[in-house]
């Protein structure tokens, strides 16, 4: 299954996510290929990847190379990293078939792996249409504040062109609330203001929320796995929770 983590704010914890989830299904025993497709190249350095003069996800775009040549074997999980060269894709990529470069790329090794997680940058442009076209479902991750009604209609917006011109069986998994306060005693209306601005877009929202820990901001710039070392902090818990809903789940 190919799953992009989208959400065009910043913020929200897509790479966060996809770093968990994708170090989770591992530890369960799925094979796991993770493309960072943001040119902030966060995820790639969160696991320690080779960003400087190896191959990664731009060259892979630009069909320089095969996939296999642009796959870095990690203890986290199988990775095609991203650095800051694929902020010029959005200019360069304007020929024809666009939309289509990393589904080429990946249909080669999709049978190899499980789970194929893309991680997606803070906009709505060529990359993130680029990984909606390959991807047969999109997990939506999102903090309890800044879901907003826009927001989400102009993201559903582009879920549909690409349904229309490009991958008309691509689905929205789910919305999963992040960096969540359990202090905050407003669970039950964030969760029903959730479900309201989910159904505008047919969707459903997890059960599990990610709750706030500084175990994530610490195990991310020490480049530690989270099922490693934080095995029993409440966030590993919660993300451990929310693969079990996932797995469990076919929405
Ligand atoms: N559950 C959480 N608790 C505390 N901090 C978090 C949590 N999830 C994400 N963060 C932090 O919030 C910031 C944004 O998360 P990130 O995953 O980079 O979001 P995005 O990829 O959507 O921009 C990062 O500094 C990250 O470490
Ligand atoms: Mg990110």
């Amino acid at each position: 299954m190919i799953l992009s983590v989208a959400n065009q704010k910043g913020g929200v914890a897509k790479t966060t996510s996809t770093l968990a989830i994708a170090s989770n299904l591992k530890k369960k025993g799925y094979k796991a290929l993770v493309i960072d497709m943001d040119p902030q190249g966060n995820l790639s350095e969160s696991v320690n990847a080779n960003q400087i003069e190896v191959p990664t996800i731009y060259e892979l775009l630009k069909q320089e190379l095969t996939v296999d040549e642009a796959i870095q074997k990690l203890d986290f999980f199988d990775i095609i990293p991203s650095n800051i060269m694929l902020a010029g894709a959005e200019q360069e990529m304007s020929f024809t078939g666009k939309e289509y470069r990393l589904k080429e790329s990946l249909e080669n090794i999709n049978a190899l792996y499980d789970y194929i997680i893309i991680d997606t940058p803070p906009s709505l442009g060529i990359l993130t249409i680029n990984a909606f076209t390959a991807s047969d479902e999109i997990l939506i991750p999102t903090t309890p504040g800044i879901f907003a009604v826009n927001g989400i209609e102009q993201l559903n917006n582009t879920i549909n062109n690409v349904k229309k011109y490009c991958n008309k069986d691509l689905k929205i998994n789910g919305i999963l609330i992040t960096r969540f306060n359990p202090r905050v005693n407003i669970n039950k209306s964030i969760k029903t203001l959730t479900e309201h601005l989910a159904n505008h877009i047919g969707a459903k929202v997890y059960n599990t929320y990610i709750r706030n820990s500084v175990i994530i901001e610490e195990s991310q710039a020490n480049k530690i796995n989270l099922f490693d070392n934080y095995k029993s902090a409440t966030v590993t818990e919660d993300y451990n929770s929310f693969v079990k809903e996932f797995l469990n789940n076919n929405f």
